[in-house]
Parts: structure tokens; C-alpha cells; sequence
């Protein structure tokens, strides 16, 4: 009850102000709870070593500062990934710097990984590891502060201050509001990057999977570069996709003008795609957590039926409620059911192509 009057109240402020009215809510226990492991056993999965009660997850840039794991965690998640963390705290882009497209069931954002750096998000790591004992996966989100003089050592500095707190790490390369930050997606770039991360954990005594997050606007060349640099520097897996900087034509709403990351329905499409070519550029079974566009179990089940180990999911649950991840599990585990997959493994890849995934899925591409 408490949740869905804040489900309306946020809803009718401004972005910025309801995704901290969420966070905060989350943060004092309000909202449903309902623990990963409270779905069917054909959820289960194992990814990257890693036991997943679901295969469900909440994506980066919700939980910038690691103040809300446990309830998250509550509304279903079987995986929370926390941050984009950065060495020192940041302010970020000036206000206003998110905007909901209503009409395209999307959100631009161009925060520019306002944070308050990693001694603080360690602060809450520990009391966050000291208190809870639920079967939630805890990824943490790493990046470069903008005024760095040294980016890959900020990847090296947040990898040994925050894996011993991880499940595991993702290096993010790819918000395109930090000028340049995506340029680290280039190989020679890349592999100083994920080398000083792996350096940073090996410090700290703290091996963890590493994840690398990239941009759906690398062209084919660039993905295959940049997926071939992450298997051949030990990365578990990739995560496809963050925002998008590309505008489709398709766009309605008032705010579609606005500079920064598209995410939402816009992205489904091409972050499907690239997750798709992903799975044929990969060696076989490298893990991917597919992102971008889930708003429902039938975007949900596509993302896994094109090659997604995992998902995660942010804009579906701004512009949704609370409800949304217990839906999207139920449902996934009613489209198992219906399609003959005894687990979510038996599905991951199932679909010979995009469209494929979408027709089974009963979902239909836009644009
Ligand atoms: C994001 N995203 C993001 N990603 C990341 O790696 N670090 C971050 O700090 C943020 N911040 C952020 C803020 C906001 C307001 C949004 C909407 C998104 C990207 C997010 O994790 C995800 O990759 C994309 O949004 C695509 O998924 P959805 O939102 O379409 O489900």
C-alpha cells in the first residue's frame, strides 16, 4: 500500500526526484517483500561460476551509492548491481539531467556518474555484508572519476577497494556522459583497463568475475575487437548493452531532443542485436547479462531465447512499480513451462535470430 502511493507520487515528480524517492523508500525497508528464491526452481541458474536464484537483475545506475541492496534484493531481483562507483565522490552533470520520454516508454539520462566515491560506497559494503544473508548476487558497477589525470588507475583504485565486497565486478567503459570514457572501449585502451582491474583485485586478495559493460553504438568492427580483447584478458562475460547516444526516428515524447543515454523500449532492438552477434562472436557458452529494453516477461524471455544468460533491467522499473520484477519472474517461469525448457539454461540461445526470439516471445520490434 505504502509502495504503490509511492508508485504514483513518483511517477507525477520530476525524474530525478522519484528515482530518489524509490531509492530512499528501498533503503528504509519499504515495498514488497519477496526474496529471489521465492520463484520456481526452474529459475535457477549458474553463471560465471556463480549460483543465481534468478536470472533476473537490477541494472547499474539505479543504486549509484549502494543504499539500497537489501530491498531490491526484496522486490525480486536475483542480482543487484550497485554503482557506477568512482575513486573519488563526483556531483555530476547539472540538474535537470534525467527526463522521462512517457510517450516512448523511455528515459534519457545524462547524470554523468554522480556518486559519492568508493570509501563511502565500502562504508555501505560492509554493513551491507555484515547484515545480509539472502541469496542475492552483488555485482559492483566500477568507472573513472571525469577530472581523473590517471583513468585506468581509477579502475585499479575501486578494484581493490571494492571486489572483497563483490559477488562480481563490471568495468563500465561505455556511459556516454562522461566525455571520452567511452574511448576505453578501444583495444589497446581495453586491455590497460581490465588488466589494472584484475591488478586492483589481486592486491586485495579478492579474485572476482569480471564483467565488461559496452555501448550499443559500436559499430561490428569495434564489438568484435573489444569481445575478443575481454576473452582474451579473462573477463567471465560481457554485459550488452548501456544508453545509447543514437535518437531512433520512431520517438514521440517532448524530451526526445535532450543529450545523454537513451534507454527503455527505443533500445530493445539494437541492444538485442548486438547481444545476438555477441553469442556468435564469443567462444561458446561465454556468459552475457543481456540489458536494455526489458519491461516485461515476453522482452524478458526474448533477451534470454537470443542469447542472454542473464538480464537486467533499469527504465522497465522507473517506469513501472514496484510489482514489476515478481511479473516478469512468474512469467518467465510460466514460458518455460509452456515451451518445454526445464531450466533457463535449456532457453539461453534457444532462437536462431532476433526476430525468432521476438516471435516466440510475442514481442513486437519497433522501429
Ligand atoms: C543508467 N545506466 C547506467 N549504467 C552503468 O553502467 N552505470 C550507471 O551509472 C548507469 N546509470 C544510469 C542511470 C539511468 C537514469 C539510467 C536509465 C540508466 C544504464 C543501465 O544500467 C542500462 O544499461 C540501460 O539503461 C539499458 O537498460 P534499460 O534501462 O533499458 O532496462
Amino acid at each position: 500500500m505504502i509502495w504503490s502511493l509511492a508508485g504514483h507520487l513518483t511517477q507525477s515528480l520530476p525524474g530525478e526526484a522519484a528515482h530518489r524517492l524509490a531509492v530512499k523508500a528501498l533503503a528504509h525497508g519499504l515495498g514488497p517483500k519477496c526474496p529471489p528464491d521465492h520463484f520456481g526452481d526452474a529459475l535457477n541458474t549458474s553463471v560465471a561460476g556463480m549460483d543465481f536464484a534468478n536470472p533476473l537483475g537490477l541494472a547499474a545506475g539505479f543504486d549509484k551509492d549502494a543504499e539500497a541492496m537489501e530491498g531490491a534484493f526484496g522486490l525480486g531481483f536475483g542480482m543487484v548491481e550497485i554503482g557506477t562507483v568512482t575513486p573519488l565522490p563526483q556531483p555530476g552533470n547539472p540538474k535537470p539531467r534525467v527526463f522521462r520520454l512517457g510517450r516512448d516508454n523511455a528515459v534519457i539520462n545524462r547524470y554523468g556518474f554522480n556518486n559519492s566515491g568508493m570509501e563511502a560506497a565500502a562504508g555501505r559494503l560492509t554493513r551491507f555484508r555484515q547484515g545480509y544473508h539472502g541469496k542475492g548476487v552483488l555485482g559492483v558497477n566500477i568507472g573513472a572519476n571525469k577530472d581523473s589525470a590517471d583513468r585506468v588507475q581509477d579502475y585499479h583504485a575501486c578494484a581493490r577497494r571494492l571486489a572483497p565486497f563483490a559477488d562480481y565486478l563490471t568495468v563500465n567503459v561505455s556511459s556516454p556522459n562522461t566525455p571520452g570514457l567511452r574511448g576505453l572501449q578501444e583495444p589497446e585502451f581495453l586491455a590497460e583497463v581490465l588488466d589494472a582491474a584484475r591488478e586492483g583485485m589481486t592486491a586485495a586478495g579478492a579474485i572476482r568475475p569480471v564483467m565488461l559493460k559496452l555501448a550499443p553504438d559500436l559499430d561490428r568492427a569495434g564489438l568484435e575487437a573489444a569481445v575478443g580483447v575481454a576473452v582474451e584478458r579473462g573477463c567471465s562475460g560481457l554485459i550488452i548493452a548501456n544508453t545509447t547516444i543514437s535518437r531512433p526516428q520512431h520517438l514521440k515524447s517532448q524530451h526526445r531532443h535532450e543529450a545523454g543515454g537513451l534507454s527503455g523500449a527505443p533500445v530493445f532492438g539494437l541492444s538485442t542485436e548486438m547481444l545476438h552477434d555477441c553469442r556468435r562472436m564469443a567462444p561458446e557458452g561465454f556468459p552475457l547479462i543481456a540489458v536494455g529494453g526489458v519491461l516485461d516477461a515476453a522482452t524478458a524471455y526474448a533477451k534470454i531465447l537470443a542469447g542472454g544468460d542473464l538480464v537486467q533491467l533499469y527504465t522497465g522499473l522507473a517506469i513501472s512499480d514496484a510489482g514489476l520484477p515478481r511479473r516478469i519472474l512468474n512469467g518467465l517461469d510460466q514460458y518455460l513451462a509452456r515451451d518445454g525448457f526445464s531450466t533457463i539454461a535449456d532457453a539461453v540461445g534457444a532462437a536462431s535470430s532476433v526476430d525468432e526470439a521476438c516471435r516466440i516471445s510475442g514481442v513486437s520490434l519497433m522501429g
